[in-house]
């Protein structure tokens, strides 16, 4: 039978608390790898770990702070309960920042945060790690947005930040390709997290009747509008295509970037 084994493997998680993170956790520990929990927030890591007790390490770690990352990828070396050297990363921190609609709202400060985050922490975070990937023969995943494949307008410093990533995700994987590194990116569509209430309190600025709304009702009525498969993405959605990346299976894949979208980009 045909299956994902991640037996034996370490994979470190960014944005590991929140809720496209802790699907893929989920999903990297049933495969069989044993995973380290990264996220700013410490004590979100640490329930992370209490789900999957003896299969997750959390990790306090702001991507954008240099030091802190290299602090933080330093603690794990030798660490008693990790099997090997981390072969697969997941870049999967991310910020949506301040929204526009229309982009004239916005100020040039809104640009800082999704840049840093979104971009300049995957950066922060592959360098520290790239030579256990380079020893375990591993790979890098990139939690993109198909607003990186379209310019949404909701947010435009997230939009183009998600479109650096994927550009950047072709840069590293040309870079690393002759030390035997894969890296592709996963673009997620739209998936119900507390990323979204952020969403609907910037569509509410030009429709104030979205603040009656709960964040699902207002997920759900785009989604179905919008999505041609008719549904949202679940956290596991996003999960298997990271998986798929990670594996064997797609071993000669690399510089690629897939849509896990239901076609919102098609559409
Ligand atoms: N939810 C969606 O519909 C959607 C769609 C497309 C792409 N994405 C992308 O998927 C990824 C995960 O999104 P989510 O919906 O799970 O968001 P989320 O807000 O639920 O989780 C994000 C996590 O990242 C952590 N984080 C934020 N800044 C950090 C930093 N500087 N250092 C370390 N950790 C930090 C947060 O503490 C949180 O746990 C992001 O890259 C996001 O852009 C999400």
């Amino acid at each position: 039978m045909l299956q994902i084994d991640l037996n034996g493997r370490t994979a470190l998680v960014t944005g590991a608390a929140g809720g496209i993170g802790r699907g893929i956790v989920a999903t990297l520990v049933g495969a069989g790898a044993t995973v380290v929990a990264a996220d700013l927030d410490a004590d979100a890591a640490a329930s992370v770990a209490v789900d999957h007790p003896g299969s997750v390490v959390p990790l306090t770690m702001d991507v954008t702070d240099e030091a802190g990352v290299q602090a933080a990828i330093a603690s794990l070396d030798g660490h008693a309960d990790l099997p090997a050297p981390v072969s697969l990363l997941v870049n999967n921190a991310g910020i949506a920042g301040r929204t526009g609609m229309p982009f004239t709202r916005l100020d040039q400060s809104d640009w800082d945060l999704p840049w840093q985050v979104n971009v300049v922490g995957p950066f922060l975070v592959t360098a520290a790690l790239v030579e256990q990937l380079a020893q375990t023969g591993g790979s890098v995943v990139n939690i993109a947005s198909v607003s990186g494949r379209r310019g949404f307008t909701t947010s435009p410093p997230y939009s183009a930040s998600k479109a650096a990533i994927l550009n950047f995700t072709q840069g590293m994987a040309t870079d690393l390709a002759p030390r035997g590194v894969r890296v592709n990116a996963v673009c997620p569509g739209m998936v119900l997290t507390p990323f979204y209430r952020q969403q609907r309190l910037a569509a509410a600025v030009n429709d104030p009747k979205l603040l009656e709304i709960t964040d699902e009702e207002f997920f759900q009525d785009k989604a179905s509008r919008l999505i041609p498969l008719g549904r949202g993405q679940q956290p596991a959605d996003i999960a298997g295509a990271v998986a798929f990346l990670a594996s064997d299976l797609a071993s000669s894949v690399t510089g690629q970037a897939l849509n896990v979208d239901g076609g919102l980009v098609m559409s």
